[in-house]
């Protein structure tokens, strides 16, 4: 989910809905917005609320006819937790009077006991979310301490939303208004993030920096347990003992803020055809020629960074868990250092024994997916509990976001340098994730002298090729597979098989199908298929088999033979040479050395779901139950 707050003296309505379409690759089940205004007659103040199930646009079209009047206001864009996506249990979530709105993004673990207490008050719901217990404690509170007696409402406010935040547990960013307070709102977070955008006599609150593009530059991070209370006149943060904090903010480099799809009918598709100026830039930033043997890449830290390493572990999810896997590959076979990669979300919970001189790197494309961040986090504060030099936390991230979470929470970063993806599965920042493995594979190879200066130079010399030859091959595939989509129409389970570098590929690619088409689809390494899998073969399973020249091209080709005995419909990606004739389709693949294919590979299998997904004539770029990053764990 993604929150957003505005107080200023401009219409805080369109500053909202802009800031929330920025945020939109958190999530877009549903969205909504409050805003608080003073009636001129009565000088009374109530907060309009307005929701709206699905995408963004409704909510947009929503506040166009009816009207959300006030300078301040709060809005979310919410990927499903708990209770169904549904207008009801969109947010902002309101107490019984109607006087208090809040929005969250995180997990109140504790909010069946806390609802069931309030309950017990008489209280009733109106959602089936966790989020709505907080404004009926607050608004509890607020009572509370009116019999008290209690100062300014400023002060009342700020002292009840303190109180309530105690009660919670849980991860949680959150944004608060009251009615009694129409000049002021209070935001609070808490393993979740909360930034504050400095504008001029105004401020924008945002889960993410993206949100503040035409806003403001000058960037301030809340950190956990803060609570900050915004008026038109300034920022007062208070750290949970209730002291007050000081702190400037810093200027962020801003992001592109309106992307277009130009002559694409997707922007997955207009992202897969930006793969080779991906792989330019990355070469001219990562790869240029000049560089010594000793150190062949120009990474943006110390090169003796490397030297005490003796084993690295890969914390990821989804699509960024399988460009860590090819990684590992290349960090085990070519640069000859044992690596292992992770779930993240298991990790957490489930990590193998401290080993000394560890690197850990956390693969995000977006910098915010929670089980990324919280596993990282973790494992930081378990060695540096650790008195032992040889257990320090060292960590690095490898990001397309470089102003993200992650990298607010991990000093060493790596850019893959992308630029922003719009499409919610994932293409030209894989590719991006790759290509920094393959610098970092090159680069502990020259320190650790695995490789000879040949091989490590003959390597980098095919990356240097690899944008032309990503030209043709988008071109080629782009018509072959639109084609061969067609045959898909009636398709229920598609099982993909690859072997090696290129086994993570059949991950992805099923992956890819999976959440874009909704077909079923699995990613086997290709010997693995007789143990199990090829049981559900016949005529109407599609296999798709990445069969490229290496030590397991025979063996690949063996199993694909399997396959094809059990009538199974016989797709392959690999070399045009007269052993890949078996093949009921081939979609051709230049004849390159092993260890880049997997750079080659993944295009022909991008283009295929997506060319099943449009034909399919479904929302490729936002597909269902999906977000771009999942911020809860
Ligand atoms: C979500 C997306 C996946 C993505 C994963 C990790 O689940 O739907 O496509 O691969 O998050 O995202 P990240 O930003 O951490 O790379």
């Amino acid at each position: 989910c993604g929150i957003v707050a505005l107080v200023g003296s401009r219409e805080a309505s369109p500053i909202l809905l802009e800031g929330l379409k920025k945020l939109e690759y958190r999530g877009y089940d549903s969205a909504g917005l409050a805003t608080v205004n003073t009636s001129k007659g009565s000088h009374k103040s109530f907060i309009t609320c307005k929701k709206a199930k699905g995408k963004l646009i409704n909510l947009l079209n929503l506040v166009e006819q009816d009207g959300a009047p006030g300078h301040i206001g709060i809005g979310h864009t919410r990927w499903a937790t708990h209770g169904k996506p549904l207008e009801q249990n969109a947010h902002p979530h309101m107490d019984s009077v109607g006087e208090v709105a809040v929005v969250q993004n995180g997990i109140i673990e504790n909010y069946t006991l806390l609802k069931k207490k309030l309950e017990d008050r008489g209280i009733s719901f109106s959602s089936d979310t966790d989020t709505e217990v907080i404004p009926h404690l607050i608004s509890e509170e607020i009572k509370r301490l009116k019999k008290d007696g209690h100062e300014t409402n400023d002060q009342l406010f700020l002292l009840a939303v303190q109180t309530v935040l105690d009660y919670l547990e849980g991860s949680y960013a959150l944004a608060v208004i009251w009615t009694a307070t129409p000049d002021a709102l209070i935001v609070a977070k808490s393993k979740a993030p909360l930034l504050i955008g400095f504008g001029e006599g105004e401020f924008l609150c945002a889960s993410d920096t993206p949100a503040f593009a035409g806003f403001t530059r000058a960037v301030l991070s809340l950190e956990d347990q803060e609570l900050a209370l915004l008026t038109p006149l300034g920022v007062e943060i208070y750290n949970s003992s209730g002291e007050r904090q000081y702190r400037s903010p810093s200027f962020i480099n801003g992001y592109e803020s309106d992307i277009e799809k130009g002559n694409f009918r997707h922007f997955m598709l207009k992202e897969i055809f930006e793969q080779p100026a991906t792989a330019d830039l990355w070469i001219s930033r990562y790869l240029p020629d000049d560089l010594p043997v000793e150190a062949p890449v120009a990474l943006p830290f110390d090169n003796s960074f490397f030297d005490p390493i003796e084993e690295i572990q890969i914390l990821a999810c989804g699509t960024s868990r399988h460009a860590a896997m090819v990684g590992a590959y290349l960090l085990e076979q070519f640069a000859g250092i044992p690596t292992t990669v992770f779930f993240a979300s298991e990790f957490r919970y489930a990590a193998p024994p401290l080993a000394p001189n560890t690197l850990t790197i956390g693969v995000t494309q977006s910098g915010e997916t929670a089980d990324t961040l919280s596993a990282l986090a973790m494992e930081h504060e378990r060695r540096s509990a650790c008195n032992d030099i040889a257990f320090a936390s060292r960590q690095l991230g490898v990001t397309n976001m470089v102003e993200s979470s992650l990298a607010r929470q991990v000093s060493n970063i790596l850019d893959i340098g992308a630029g922003l993806e719009v499409g919610v599965a994932a293409t030209k920042t894989f590719l991006g994730q790759l290509l920094t493995f393959y610098g970092l594979a090159i680069m502990f190879a020259a320190r650790r002298k695995a490789r000879s200066a040949n091989e490590i130079l003959d390597l980098c010399n095919q990356l240097r090729s690899l944008p032309k030859q990503l030209r043709n091959l988008i071109e080629t595939h782009n018509e072959l597979t639109e084609k061969l989509s067609h045959q898909f129409s009636e398709t229920k389970d598609v099982i993909f098989l690859g072997r090696g570098i290129n086994y993570p590929i059949a991950l992805e690619a099923a992956l890819k199908l999976k959440e874009i088409s909704y077909i079923h689809a699995e990613g086997y390494p290709a010997g693995e298929m007789k143990h199990g899998p090829i049981a559900l073969l016949d005529k109407k399973v599609a296999v798709v088999s990445i069969a490229t020249k290496g030590i397991v091209f025979e063996k690949a080709l063996s199993n694909a033979q399997e396959a094809k005995a059990r009538d199974a419909c016989l797709i392959g990606i690999g070399p045009k040479v007269p052993e890949t004739d078996i093949f009921d389709h081939l979609l051709p693949i230049p004849q390159v050395s092993e260890w880049i294919s997997p750079l080659l590979t993944i295009i022909p299998m991008q283009l295929l779901s997506y060319h099943i997904a449009a034909h399919r004539g479904l929302d490729v770029d936002q597909p269902r139950n999906l977000a771009k990053s999942v911020t809860v764990e």
